[in-house]
């Protein structure tokens, strides 16, 4: 089943051509430069570049397969979760396309798409597996039961990992995504030199918390310029890495035990952090458990895995019709 996906819930207009979990082809146009000298994403700015791009980038991913839309058996369009402005454009685009050329429509959702992710880097891998979804907007434990069966195990109660990274990026004055560079400059830093707090969650062990951190990270940089003092961005940077790495392995180990799980995935923008890997793969060999991590190039937003994840609601018989609409929050289990 060839599929065309499209994707453009946040910042990038992206497209793929797929085959079961084969990528034939992908195009994105990415916004990053845009939203940079604002600080972050500017959802009114994202819609309109989306509608500017996104018959360029979906041409672009099917000439690249040396294809038409004659040569495709269903359209595959994220829908939810994400910027309401962002998804519109891709899903009432998707939805013309299928209108035109009589293509079955799927949408899917952008987490399930992360997870997917997984299929594309790993033959091999097939559920049920445990997985830690970090992204720029979620961070959440999820058992993967099937490929279109999830439960979620653990949540942030406020911010997301990749949000707590951005945002103590943001003010030691790096740029949008912060995430990025923050993990470059930690390589740098000694995580000791800064005591920061671990957030306490009452209730499931396997919630987050991250507000408290990314507060407490803040505060250090504010007091130090209030008393005219330098602060060091590679060791803050450092110790706040450190920080929501461990709680991140901490729980998704801990969660991996008490529910059985054997195998063990990472989804997500963060899921590319490489003290997260570094992490996640000392604790996995410790506990004999097996590590699956998507490519570098499909930890982040990008259409190929959408794709993978449309075959598998399609096997599964999640076909949208024309009244499909998007949603700016929708739970993974729904
Ligand atoms: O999954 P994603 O591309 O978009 C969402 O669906 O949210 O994730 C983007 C997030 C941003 O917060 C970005 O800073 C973070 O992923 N990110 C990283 C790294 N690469 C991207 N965070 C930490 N270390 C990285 N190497």
């Amino acid at each position: 089943m060839k599929i065309l996906a499209i994707e453009s819930s946040c910042d990038d207009t992206a497209a793929a051509v797929t085959e079961g979990r084969k990528v034939l082809s992908t195009a994105v146009a990415s916004q990053i430069m845009t939203h940079r000298v604002f600080g972050g994403v500017v959802p009114e700015i994202a819609s309109r570049q989306h509608t500017e791009s996104i018959c360029a980038v979906t041409e672009k991913a099917l000439s690249s397969a040396g294809l038409t839309i004659d040569g495709i058996d269903a359209v595959a369009v994220t829908a939810y979760p994400g910027l309401i402005g962002s998804l519109l454009v891709g899903v009432n685009f998707a939805k013309g396309l299928c209108l035109s050329s009589n293509k079955p429509l799927c949408g899917v959702h952008h987490l399930r798409s992360h997870i997917a992710a997984n299929y594309i880097t790993h033959a091999d891998l097939e559920p049920p597996f445990l997985c830690l979804v970090v992204s720029g907007g979620n961070t959440q434990i999820v058992a993967v039961d099937d490929y279109t069966k999830f439960r979620v195990l653990g949540k942030t109660r406020d911010d997301a990992a990749g949000e707590c990274f951005d945002k103590t990026a943001r003010a030691m004055g790096m740029s949008y995504p912060g995430g990025v560079e923050l993990d470059i400059v930690a390589e740098k830093g000694d995580p000791s030199k800064y005591k920061l707090p671990t957030p306490s969650v009452d209730g499931s062990v396997f919630d987050f918390s991250f507000s408290g951190l990314k507060t407490a990270v803040i505060n250090t940089i504010h007091n130090a310029a209030q008393k005219n003092q330098s602060y060091s961005k590679e060791d803050l940077s450092a110790a706040v890495r450190q920080k929501v790495c461990d709680i991140c392995v901490e729980k998704t180990m801990l969660c991996a035990e008490k529910e059985g799980f054997d195998k063990i995935a990472v989804a997500g923008g963060v899921s590319a952090n490489s003290l997260l890997r570094r992490k996640l793969l000392e604790g996995c060999e410790k506990s004999g458990k097996r590590l699956f991590l998507p490519e570098l190039k499909y930890c982040g937003d990008n259409a190929a895995m959408v794709g993978v994840q449309g075959y598998y609601e399609l096997l599964a018989g999640n076909r949208a019709d024309m009244g499909l609409n998007a949603a700016a929050t929708k739970n993974i289990e729904d």
